[in-house]
């Protein structure tokens, strides 16, 4: 149907001739700003001119595009990226020349021999397939892409170069004044994508893809690598895919109604974000050395020094999740590839694991794809040839199993599935990848490769997800390398971050971007990881746990003089319940959009362009981001606890919507507001709910408070609160709640989403809460708004029980009114 549809519209293209004065318009009014939409835009056809220019032509956006039979690249920066290359010229003649004879679909061949092959795949996707002449020289394949004006890119790279989430910081800057400007912006290659960076070493979540602010996209479905280059000049940017292979696969994405569409067509093509299961939200707590840094006489070893930040947990009433055993925790060189635990440090594993599982734990461990000397995984690997070849083995590093060979991806399964299920391990942290252990060109392949497995060892162990109920299965992965399609599999954490405030701001923008690439399910070292400078301040733990409560993986280091009840006053103790606290209470929020993520692709951290398109400034925010739809997050990032808010502007007062401070509940902000936040305590975060929000939260994960209870002797049950901030302007809120694992019991009650509906009646003042099905557990609703007497803050709270979940109420004075 598509298809008629666009060949209909390549019929109409004599029709559209004297449209084209109105496309090269679009062409040079470029400083205008145009909210991102090219719906209605349709493929006209592509073709290449007698200069061997290739052009795409669209109907409303203009957009040309050359395989430039010279040159082009994914996540690695190769040599090629320095190297100059002839950029196709992008001129109005292009289109005049060739538009007569612009097809759908078809093939031609450029003056160098190249093979320029096109087809409408789906409405909204064009695959173009070059196949390089081999008079083309290797160094120099590749295609590039002119953008007219200057859009804001977005995509490829988690790491945000110079803090950015755009792309406009990578790659040459053309258009800057002296050399040392043009170069400044110019990424250094390093090994794997960003290797020791400034901000955060090693922030590595990774795709082919690409798009820019007009919503036109562009996905290479290869692990090939391919190098990117963004080039800003005077007028126009240009984007240049560097590859190696004689041929190159890449789709574009156009006509979406907007970029969350955009978003949810390239997941359809590449793959959705992964649903974890809760004991993934955290606070998970690690540390880099608990063979090291006891406290108590009585502790002799890694697994004292675990309980005993379990005690710590317990005595203090934080709540967690899991606890992970970076390195070292087993035998052998370098502590990994004996599958099993160091008896010094850990003297009875399994009875401990169970321990820990008992006290409402998942236990993790670190797993690599790399055999250091002389462990059984390096000589039952070495024996059998799997390990790449050429990498010293006398170091650190280790070479990595070639896990293209199905005899070394067979044998590393069974050793951790045998590992894992022997101890209780319900998940692996998994590490590394980048750093020289293989290939660079083998990178993303062996990630996807390792991912898999690991993921795959898990499901063995633990089940795959319950089809019947759709829960995710009880145990949950991260990475700190993951190429495209390793979203489905891992949670990401961002990198080696530095423990600074400057570490803080590139972990925010890195969020924000590992969103924008479908990498959802993220989190950071709270307190950062590289602690040359001494490690964090009070004030950067407190505003990185902040920060770590609004993301949705909360995970915090701990140790070497770094635990807050040991080293830090009780003042940030009280930080760390009080966030976890906060966290936790989010989980039925952070999962509902979880599950949105999974079968949209819009990301729970989003940018706040997704949301509000028509905002300029939104798309180059790099210090705050919409946490699912209802939340601005604006975390406080230097020293003092001031920061400037903005709140985004909206075009259409039709669907303007406030915002609230969300701590206090008081001060109520309109679009476009800049608010100045001053000398903000550490007890308090900038955090903003939208006018007319209903939010899901609640205790639905008991994770190690199951010990409390029974302390207390009292039976804890699941339980929901949907916080409602009813607005007489906004007469209906629906949202798609995920019903979680909890909602099993009773049983018959399925998981999936279930909508529940919030509409305000200025008329009568009522406000009615109504579910489609229910929410499985029994719930209640508070509903804030204000005194009519004194104006002041009150709430009320409404049964919301399990079978009859409605709720209404009358003489509402909304807080936004
Ligand atoms: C991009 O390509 C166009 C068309 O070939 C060219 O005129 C322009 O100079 C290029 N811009 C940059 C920044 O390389
Ligand atoms: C490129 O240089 C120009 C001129 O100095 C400057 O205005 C622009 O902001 C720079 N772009 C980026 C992305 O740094
Ligand atoms: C700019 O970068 C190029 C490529 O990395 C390098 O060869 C050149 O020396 C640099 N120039 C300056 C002025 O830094
Ligand atoms: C992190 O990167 C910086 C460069 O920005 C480097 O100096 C430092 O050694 C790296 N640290 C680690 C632990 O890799
Ligand atoms: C199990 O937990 C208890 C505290 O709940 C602790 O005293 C004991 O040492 C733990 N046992 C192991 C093997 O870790
Ligand atoms: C691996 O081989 C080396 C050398 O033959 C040997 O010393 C070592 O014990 C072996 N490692 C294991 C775990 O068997
Ligand atoms: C451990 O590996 C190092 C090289 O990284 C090597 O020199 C050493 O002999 C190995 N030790 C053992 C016990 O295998
Ligand atoms: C924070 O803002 C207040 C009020 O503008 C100012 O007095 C103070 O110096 C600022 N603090 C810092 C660390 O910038
Ligand atoms: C504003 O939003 C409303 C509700 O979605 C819609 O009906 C209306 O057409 C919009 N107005 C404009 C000018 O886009
Ligand atoms: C909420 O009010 C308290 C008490 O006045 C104040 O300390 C805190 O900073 C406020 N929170 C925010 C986010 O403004
Ligand atoms: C309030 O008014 C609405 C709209 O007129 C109506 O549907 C609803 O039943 C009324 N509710 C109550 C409690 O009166
Ligand atoms: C369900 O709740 C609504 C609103 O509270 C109430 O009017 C109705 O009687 C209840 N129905 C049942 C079957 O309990």
């Amino acid at each position: 149907m598509a298809r008629e549809w666009l060949n209909s519209a390549f019929r109409d293209l004599h029709a559209l001739r004297s449209f084209s004065a109105i496309i090269l318009l679009i062409v040079t009014s470029a400083s205008a700003f145009t909210p991102p939409s090219t719906t209605g835009s349709s493929f006209l056809g592509a073709a290449i001119d007698k200069d061997g220019i290739f052009s795409l032509l669209f109907s409303n956006s203009n957009y040309g595009q050359k395989d430039s039979g010279p040159f082009m690249s994914n996540s690695l920066f190769s040599t090629k990226a320095g190297r100059e290359i002839d950029y196709l010229r992008h001129t109005d003649g292009i289109f005049h020349a060739a538009r007569n004879i612009f097809q759908t679909e078809g093939s031609s061949v450029t003056s160098d021999g190249s093979q320029v092959q096109w087809d409408v795949e789906n409405f909204g996707v064009v695959k173009v397939t070059v196949t390089f002449s081999a008079t083309v020289q290797q160094d120099t394949y590749g295609v590039s892409f002119a953008f007219a004006g200057s859009p804001h890119f977005y995509g490829v790279w988690e790491y945000p170069w110079d803090k950015a989430i755009t792309n406009n910081h990578y790659g040459a800057n053309l258009t800057a004044n002296t050399a040392e400007e043009r170069n400044k912006s110019l990424p250094t290659a390093d090994i794997g994508i960003y290797g020791t960076q400034p901000g955060i070493n090693w922030s590595n979540a990774r795709a082919p893809f690409f798009f820019a602010d007009n919503g036109l996209g562009v996905y290479v479905d290869s692990d090939t690598p391919v190098t990117y280059k963004f080039q800003e000049g005077q007028g126009s940017t240009n984007v240049t895919i560097g590859v190696s292979a004689g041929a190159i696969t890449y789709r574009v994405l156009y006509d979406q109604t907007s970029i969350k569409a955009l978003l949810g067509e390239f997941a359809q093509l590449s793959s959705y974000p992964l649903l974890p299961t809760e004991s993934a939200y955290g606070p998970i707590f690690w540390s880099d050395d608990f063979e090291q840094d006891f406290h108590d006489s009585s502790i002799k070893n890694s697994q004292d020094n675990i309980n005993d930040v379990a005690n710590h947990l317990d005595e203090f009433r934080i709540r967690a999740t899991s606890f992970f055993a970076d390195r070292p925790y087993g035998s052998g060189n370098w502590s990994f590839g004996n599958f099993d635990f160091d008896h010094r440090f850990y003297p009875s594993p399994a009875a401990f694991i169970a321990n820990l599982t008992k006290r409402g734990y998942d236990f993790q461990v670190w797993v690599a794809n790399r055999a250091f000397l002389y462990t059984q995984l390096f000589n039952d690997s070495s024996t059998n040839n799997w390990l790449f070849p050429g990498i010293d083995p006398v170091q650190f590093l280790g070479p990595a199993l070639n896990l293209s060979i199905p005899a070394a991806y067979d044998y590393y399964s069974a050793k951790l599935v045998d590992f894992v299920s022997k101890m209780g391990i319900r998940g692996f942290k998994i590490d590394r990848g980048e750093e020289r252990e293989m290939p660079d060109s083998e990178q993303n392949r062996q990630q996807n490769l390792f991912l898999t497995l690991c993921d795959e060892v898990m499901k063995k162990v633990w089940g795959g997800s319950n089809a019947s109920t759709s829960f995710p299965a009880p145990y949950y992965n991260f990475a700190r390398s993951a190429f495209d399609r390793d979203r489905s599999r891992v949670g990401i954490w961002n990198g080696d971050s530095e423990a600074t405030f400057e570490g803080l701001q590139y972990t925010v923008a890195s969020g924000i971007r590992a969103g924008l690439l479908g990498f959802s399910h993220w989190g950071s070292d709270t307190g950062g990881y590289v602690r040359d400078a001494g490690g964090p301040s009070e004030e950067l733990f407190a505003r990185w746990m902040h920060f770590s409560a609004w993301t949705p993986m909360y995970e915090i280091m701990i140790g070497l003089n770094h635990t807050p009840w040991y080293q830090y006053s009780p003042r940030l103790v009280n930080v760390l319940r009080q966030t976890a606290d906060t966290h936790t209470r989010l989980i039925p929020y952070l999962r509902t959009y979880g599950y949105d993520a999974s079968k949209t692709g819009v990301p729970v951290i989003r940018a706040l362009f997704l949301e509000f398109p028509d905002d300029r400034d939104a798309y180059t925010t790099g210090d705050a981001y919409m946490l699912g739809s209802d939340f601005l997050v604006a975390p406080v990032l230097t020293e003092g606890g001031n920061r400037t808010v903005r709140f985004p502007k909206v075009s259409n007062t039709t669907t303007c919507r406030k915002f609230l401070e969300y701590e206090n509940k008081t001060a109520v902000f309109s679009p476009g507001d800049i608010h100045e936040v001053v000398q903000l305590p550490i007890e308090s975060m900038p955090v903003y709910v939208r006018e007319g929000s209903l939010v899901p939260t609640g205790n639905v994960y008991q994770g190690n408070s199951v010990g409390w209870a029974r302390k207390n002797d009292s039976a804890w049950a699941p339980h929901i609160v949907l916080e409602a901030f009813p607005s007489f302007d906004v007469p209906e809120t629906v949202i798609s709640y995920y019903r979680g694992r909890e909602a099993v019991t009773p049983p018959g009650i399925p998981a999936g989403a279930v909508a529940i509906y919030m509409t305000t009646h200025h008329a009568n003042r009522t406000v009615t809460f109504r579910a489609t099905d229910s929410l499985g557990v029994n719930a209640s609703v508070v509903v804030y708004q204000k005194s009519v007497k004194d104006g002041k803050l009150f709430s009320v709270t409404l049964d919301f029980p399990m079978h009859n979940q409605t709720a209404v109420y009358t003489g509402l004075y909304s807080l936004f009114e």
